[in-house]
């Protein structure tokens, strides 16, 4: 059992500590040294930067790809207090799970692990009493506003509306859809911010982790990426929460929760300087990804899976030019349409529909 910062260290393993959530992190931790204590960094193909971060930060141990059960291994390795799951895509669900059951609590970058088993996964951590504390921008915005959430109307998530808000989406090449005017990230959450599939896969993580209806979540474009997100409670009163488009502050208040240090803040937020504030609604036509989430996540069991695991292979072909943009909304549409949902899957069922998703895809 933690019992603060005062008392001892955190320690802490990233899963992903070579991408881009993961490398940020690291810069917090940098920062925070007499905080934290780091067991273990994991990272997929990029050795040479592992093992650069290895050298710097000198965790416990570090696992790659390569290693088999290397992912396992952080997430049952009952030294960690906190493990931030920074891997992009379905890898994600596995460790979260094995970390829930093993009581470690979890910095939540990785939202396909909610839009896949939602359910399963709050529900477990709510039976092992382990904080799930959201890293993605728009959630710690919520969490950070939400005094009583029972007292809370809707949830108001913002989306600055990709590289393509207003241009057109037909014809565009990955290096045009790699350039988010706000952001810079991985690159299937890049493409997802392009088409809005990022915002329709946060509105399902939203749901979950909030325990809001989909019609008590809106989704709001906002392209200077200020206001991060707000909660409006049932007396109409809104609180958001503002601050420039940096992930370190969700990725340092998830780590740090529930107290706050000055870390890696540079500088402070000037009203002044951020100037104007614009907001407009989603353009469902233009970006039907958007809508499908709604759908998927409205109709619940598998739907959700099969709408990650059509989109994140869809967007693979993408990123290797063997699709247009456009094509991943019509591809995740009809893996949508010709499946037949279960309503409270298990484990197993989600994790046997998401391989069979992926091998149909592109048969
Ligand atoms: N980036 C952001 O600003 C941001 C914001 C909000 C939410 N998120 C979410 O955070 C997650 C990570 O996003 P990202 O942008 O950081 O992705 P990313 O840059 O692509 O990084 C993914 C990380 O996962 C590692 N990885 C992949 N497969 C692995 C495996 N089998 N075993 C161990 N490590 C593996 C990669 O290692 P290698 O690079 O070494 O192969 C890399 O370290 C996503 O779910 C995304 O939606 C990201």
């Amino acid at each position: 059992m933690y019992n603060g910062f005062m008392a001892c260290k955190r320690k802490i393993s990233i899963i992903g500590s070579t991408g881009s959530i993961g490398t940020q992190a690291l810069e917090v931790l940098e920062k925070l040294q007499d905080k934290f204590e780091i067991i273990a960094l994991a990272g997929g193909d990029n050795i040479v930067l592992l093992k650069q971060q290895a050298q710097k930060f000198k965790p416990r141990y570090v696992v790659s790809r390569a290693d088999n059960n290397g992912l396992e291994r952080i997430c049952s390795d009952k030294e960690n207090d906190i493990i931030l799951m920074a891997v992009s895509g379905k890898v994600g669900l596995k460790p979260t799970l094995t970390a829930i059951e093993n009581g470690i609590d979890i910095a939540l970058a990785n939202k396909e692990t909610l839009v896949m088993a939602g359910e399963i996964v709050m529900q477990r951590a709510r039976e092992n009493n382990v904080n799930i504390i959201p890293v993605d921008s728009e959630h710690s915005a919520i969490h950070q506003c939400v005094k009583d959430i029972s007292q809370v109307d809707k949830l108001i998530i913002t989306a600055s509306g990709g590289p393509f808000l207003h241009k057109s989406t037909e014809n565009v090449t990955v290096e045009q859809t790699l350039l988010h005017p706000r952001w810079k990230m991985g690159k299937k959450i890049t493409v997802d911010s392009a088409t809005l599939m990022n915002k329709g896969l946060e509105i399902i993580e939203a749901h979950h982790l909030f325990g809001f209806d989909y019609d008590k979540i809106e989704v709001v474009i906002h392209p200077q990426s200020i206001v991060h997100s707000a909660i409006e409670y049932k007396d109409g009163s809104v609180i958001a929460q503002l601050g420039l488009p940096s992930m370190h502050i969700p990725i340092q208040y998830a780590l740090s929760y529930p107290e706050r240090f000055e870390g890696i803040k540079s500088k402070s937020f000037s009203f002044t300087e951020a100037a104007r504030l614009d907001f407009e609604k989603p353009d469902l036509a233009k970006f039907p990804a958007l809508a499908l989430a709604y759908e998927a996540g409205k109709t619940g069991g598998t739907a959700p899976a099969v709408l990650n695991a059509a989109n994140e292979e869809a967007v693979y072909a993408f990123l290797e030019g063997k699709i247009k943009l456009n094509d991943i909304y019509k591809i995740t549409e009809m893996a949508l349409s010709s499946h037949n949902v279960i309503q409270n899957p298990t484990l197993d069922e989600i994790l046997a529909i998401d391989a069979e998703v992926r091998i149909k895809i592109f048969s």
